[in-house]
């Protein structure tokens, strides 16, 4: 479903992604590991559009996105949840939500299908709807982001640490909702510093050191492996 091959990405003259290459197929769970400034985040930047690799492709569903602007990959399905979630604090949670469905991908869900599946989803965003969402606490706030997300009618969703500053309860919780969309049938591509978490939602995982990918395996692999134990599971 998504082939990324052999890209370049620079901050200016500071490349900092040497020709990654990953696939993620159809209704599969990947998650790419790494320590701080390995280079996800600008990996999946780079799938959405918003950084442009200086050389590489990237194809979803046979079709080039890496040449695309923003809003064509996510009228495509390809739909990013940022880091630290980007949710603009004065605004309504109710207006989030329909901001989230106005760049939206064709069919599956109707617009108001959608709305009532992330109410479904998280009931706590239709009892808040006319709250502003910087009143809402930290795990709401990435249920809100999820569910702008998911507004756009995504096939392959990208997370980019979604668990970061929860509460254990909030983070076990984000854990269901990813298994609940992995079961809805979006492919997800999971970014989490929380490895174990991670490795026991994915089917497979790639370990990014400095820009490269330094390991390939399936998760239940991943997580008996010496080196990811060693530097990413604290054993
Ligand atoms: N806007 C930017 N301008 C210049 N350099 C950047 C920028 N964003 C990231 N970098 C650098 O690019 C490299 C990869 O950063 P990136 O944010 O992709 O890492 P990451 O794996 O997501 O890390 P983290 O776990 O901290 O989120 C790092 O060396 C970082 O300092
Ligand atoms: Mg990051």
């Amino acid at each position: 479903m998504l082939e990324v091959k052999d890209i370049v990405v620079r901050y200016g003259r500071r490349e900092v992604i040497h020709e990654l290459s990953l696939s993620v197929a159809d209704g599969e769970v990947v998650t790419l590991i790494g320590s701080n400034g390995a280079g996800k985040t600008t990996t999946l930047k780079s799938i959405s559009g918003l950084l442009r690799p200086v050389s590489g492709s990237i194809v979803f569903d046979g079709e080039r996105i890496d040449t695309m602007q923003p809003h064509d990959i996510i009228a495509r399905g390809v739909v990013q949840v940022p880091e630290g979630r980007l949710l603009f604090p004065d605004m309504s949670v109710g207006e989030h939500i329909e901001l989230g469905g106005v760049r939206a991908r064709s069919g599956g869900r109707t617009y108001s299908e959608r709305v009532d599946w992330v109410h479904e989803m998280f009931p706590i965003l239709l009892e808040r709807r006319d709250q502003k969402a910087g009143t809402l606490s930290g795990g709401q706030q990435q249920m809100l982001a999820i569910a702008r997300g998911l507004m756009a009618n995504p096939r392959c969703l990208m997370l980019d640490e979604p668990s970061l500053g929860l509460a254990p309860i909030m983070v076990d919780l984000l854990a269901d909702t990813i298994r609940s969309l992995h079961e809805a049938g979006i492919t997800i591509l999971l970014v989490e510093q929380r490895v174990d978490l991670a490795l026991r939602l994915a089917h497979r995982g790639y370990v990014l050191e400095t820009g490269r990918v330094v390991l390939e395996e399936r998760a239940e692999v991943l997580l008996e492996d010496p080196r990811v134990k060693a530097a990413y599971l604290g054993a």
